[in-house]
């Protein structure tokens, strides 16, 4: 597979960011209607950071199956909504008990912890609101599907499951596949779902798809390695938000359980695999390859 340019992929990545940032502040309620103040709040937790990993997997997969790129921001949008809702919470005193994110304040610091539970509420229900109430495919029930697909995704049997078995795990020590199966729900469904999603608004053969599921399963697991390491390795100036923190919360981790390195070795090994997934694409894969290298280089 010829290989994007760094500075190809440089400007690409740029300009789905800001169309994403664009999409993200249309749908948005703006913060002059009422209620204001959750309103602000929302575009607070949501606009203005962030790396849009998710919208990015969105527009490269839809790409691959030639689907319309207005229908990916969509898509992009909705995916987007319900990470900022994960992050919202996931920063809450009764989860992590973060004071800083995307270089911010955290929403409940910021404005209180009600406001941040119903930001959260708010944006869940915007990202079903945004995919359900215009085509992002020619078939109805296929975006039908789509919409459900992205429901497992966000709930108990995805990211919200995750999330619980996250907390539950605090002080324990995990095993490798007691942890693989955290990560895969708490972070994996969702990069995974952004895949799937933006190239089920296109047309995929089903061998295409299935390398498709394959990368995205293997690039959905690395995501939150790789997230590992970092607030391991990393300052909380480069992260926007507190390092270190996942040790001084007893959490387990690839980092608590394996150490850095064989941490580094692992996700290079599922990066590899990731990358042979998509080998037989050829060039339609381009962007998708070169974001998983940027998941496992990523300096946050
Ligand atoms: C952080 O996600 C939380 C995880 C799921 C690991 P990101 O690293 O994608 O955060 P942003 O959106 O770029 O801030
Ligand atoms: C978060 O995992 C996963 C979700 C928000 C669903 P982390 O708790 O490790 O994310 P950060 O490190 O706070 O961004
Ligand atoms: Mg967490
Ligand atoms: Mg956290
Ligand atoms: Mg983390």
């Amino acid at each position: 597979m010829t290989a994007l340019s760094p500075q190809d992929f440089a400007a690409w990545m740029g300009a789905i960011q800001q169309r994403t940032e664009a999409a993200l502040a249309g749908v948005l309620p703006e913060p002059t209607i009422a209620p204001e103040r959750l309103h602000e709040a929302m575009r607070y937790a949501v606009l203005g950071g962030g790396k849009r990993v998710r919208p990015l997997l969105v527009h490269a997969a839809g790409a691959i199956g030639g689907a319309q790129p207005e229908r990916l921001d969509r898509i992009a949008c909705a995916v987007e909504l319900i990470h900022a809702y994960s992050l919202v919470h996931d920063d809450m005193p009764c989860m992590d008990d973060d004071v800083l994110r995307r270089g911010k304040p955290t929403v409940h610091v910021e404005y209180d912890d009600a406001t941040a539970l119903l930001v959260g509420d708010a944006l869940q229900t915007l990202a079903f609101q945004v995919l359900a109430s215009a085509p992002v495919t020619d078939m109805p029930t296929r975006q039908l599907g789509m919409i459900g697909l992205l429901a497992m995704a966000s709930g108990s049997r995805g990211m919200a499951g995750g999330q619980a078995i996250d907390l539950a795990a605090v002080g324990r020590q995990l095993d490798l596949r007691e942890l693989e199966f955290m990560h895969i729900h708490k972070t994996g469904a969702l990069i995974r779902c952004s895949v799937l999603l933006g190239a089920q608004a296109g047309t995929v053969d089903g061998e295409t798809l299935e390398r498709l599921d394959r990368y995205a399963k293997l690039t959905g697991l690395l995501f939150q390695v790789v997230d590992d390491i970092l607030d391991a390795e990393a300052d909380t100036a480069t992260l926007g938000k507190t390092a270190g923190k996942d040790a001084d919360h007893d959490k387990p981790t690839y980092v608590s359980l394996l150490g850095v390195a064989d941490a580094r070795r692992l996700a290079q090994d599922m990066l590899a695999e990731a990358l042979a997934a998509l080998e037989p694409l050829g060039a339609r894969a381009g962007h998708l390859a070169a974001l998983a290298n940027y998941i496992v280089h990523r300096p946050f």
